[in-house]
């Protein structure tokens, strides 16, 4: 029996991650470590079988703590600040959490794990960001391709990446690495593309498109990238670093159409959609694409990601298995079918829903 300690778990990937790893490994044991930040949710969690313990990465005391006290033998690490338009705005706290906080992270494995002879492993959760931006034909990131960070949010994530790696060269910290594309899926935070669009459709407020949108990404849904991890956890070599990708490249604008084309057949196949969101454009008949707005692109902007995940495929037998269509479609139902969730966030009263339908059923200790 193993014992996770999962950072961020409370957030979208994270909490995608731990429903995913309690699954498959129905022994082990699982804490979740996350500051419940405005990113993270408890309602992430709710109904799985983990531990959440709400405090800071940064908190060296905690995480020892924490270690300790469960036994952890495997840190996967997913905290972090991880929205690129607020790096722009606000880029200190990328780099107290995903700096100062990971390099918290790697102190403590060290002295529990390295300094004691403790068999563990210290999987690091990174982005295909750090690799910088492709032209339209370059070849796809691979694992040696040379940092370029154009962000301050892909700035620190690269700082972190090298901060694992310079604690497993340096002390001998049995660590993996993975850097992974766009992920989408349930429980996506809705200030990223895909959830604040569904949103914004729904309630008739414009698609506001950066640039000319032509800007790519390769879309992962977060369960493949979620058993892409646990392919590196459980198979990865140590001190090594694996690229996922889901093999989807797309411009913006096309997953925009895909968006606007799947809310107008959703509302032309169920009526009661047009009663819950009156403002949507297809509650009237209008096509949602009537909301596309083009706006001032994001400063720095990166043009193009694509992942070459040609290593992960070889060495551990990694395939992502949702084509876009496919998963996009899961996830507007998704987000369809639980309008609770993501309302609570935007009403900020997200406390008072939550105490309102769970009650003390959470798994918080705090
Ligand atoms: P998210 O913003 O949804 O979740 C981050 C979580 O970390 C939240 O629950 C938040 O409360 C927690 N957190 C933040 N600061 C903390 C701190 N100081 N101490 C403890 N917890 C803290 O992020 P996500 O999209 O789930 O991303 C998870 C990881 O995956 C990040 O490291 C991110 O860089 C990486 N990543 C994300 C994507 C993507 O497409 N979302 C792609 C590549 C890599
Ligand atoms: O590539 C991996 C990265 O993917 C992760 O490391 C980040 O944590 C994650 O947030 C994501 O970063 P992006 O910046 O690519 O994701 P975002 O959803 O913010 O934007 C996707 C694309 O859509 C990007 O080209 C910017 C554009 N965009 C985004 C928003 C929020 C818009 O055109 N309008 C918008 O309102």
């Amino acid at each position: 029996m193993a014992s996770l300690l999962v950072t961020g778990g409370a957030g979208f990937i994270g909490s995608n991650f731990v429903a995913h790893w309690a699954r498959e490994n129905p022994g082990d044991r699982l804490t979740v470590l996350d500051l419940l930040t405005y990113a993270g949710n408890r309602a992430n969690l709710e109904g799985l079988n983990a531990e959440l313990v709400v405090g800071d990465i940064r908190d060296e005391a905690l995480a020892f703590g924490l270690v300790e006290s469960r036994g952890i033998d495997t840190i996967v690490h997913f905290a972090a600040e991880s929205h690129v338009d607020r790096s722009i705005t606000g880029p200190d706290a990328f780099i107290e959490t995903n700096i100062i906080g990971t390099h918290t992270l790697l102190k403590v494995a060290k002295r529990l794990w390295v300094d004691t002879g403790k068999p563990h492993r210290f999987h690091h959760v990174s982005t295909d960001e750090v690799y910088g931006t492709l032209g339209p034909d370059d070849p796809a990131f691979t694992e040696t391709t040379a940092y370029a960070p154009n962000s301050p949010y892909s700035a620190s994530k690269a700082a972190s990446d090298h901060l694992v790696r310079a604690y497993h060269h340096t002390y001998g910290l049995n660590t993996t690495t993975s850097n992974c594309s766009n992920n989408y899926g349930p429980f996506h935070f809705p200030e990223k593309l895909i959830p604040l669009f569904i949103i914004n459709a729904l309630h008739g407020r414009a698609l506001p498109i950066y640039g000319d949108g032509l800007a790519v990404r390769d879309w992962l849904h977060v369960e493949d990238h979620c058993r892409g991890i646990s392919a590196v956890i459980t198979r990865g070599r140590a001190g090594e670093t694996y690229n996922i990708g889901g093999g989807e490249e797309l411009p913006n604008l096309t997953v925009v159409d895909t968006l606007c084309a799947a809310v107008d057949r959703a509302f032309a196949g169920n009526p009661d959609l047009a009663r819950r969101f009156p403002d949507a454009p297809a509650a009237s008949g209008q096509p949602t694409s009537v909301l596309k707005t083009f706006v001032a692109d994001r400063p720095g902007h990166d043009r193009r990601y694509a992942i070459d995940c040609a290593k992960a495929v070889a060495e551990l037998g990694y395939q992502p298995r949702h084509s876009f269509e496919s998963g996009f479609a899961a996830t507007l139902r998704w987000y369809l079918d639980n309008e609770g969730w993501w309302r609570a966030i935007l009403d900020g009263s997200y406390r008072a829903w939550m105490d309102a339908n769970y009650g003390n059923r959470g798994t918080s200790t705090q």
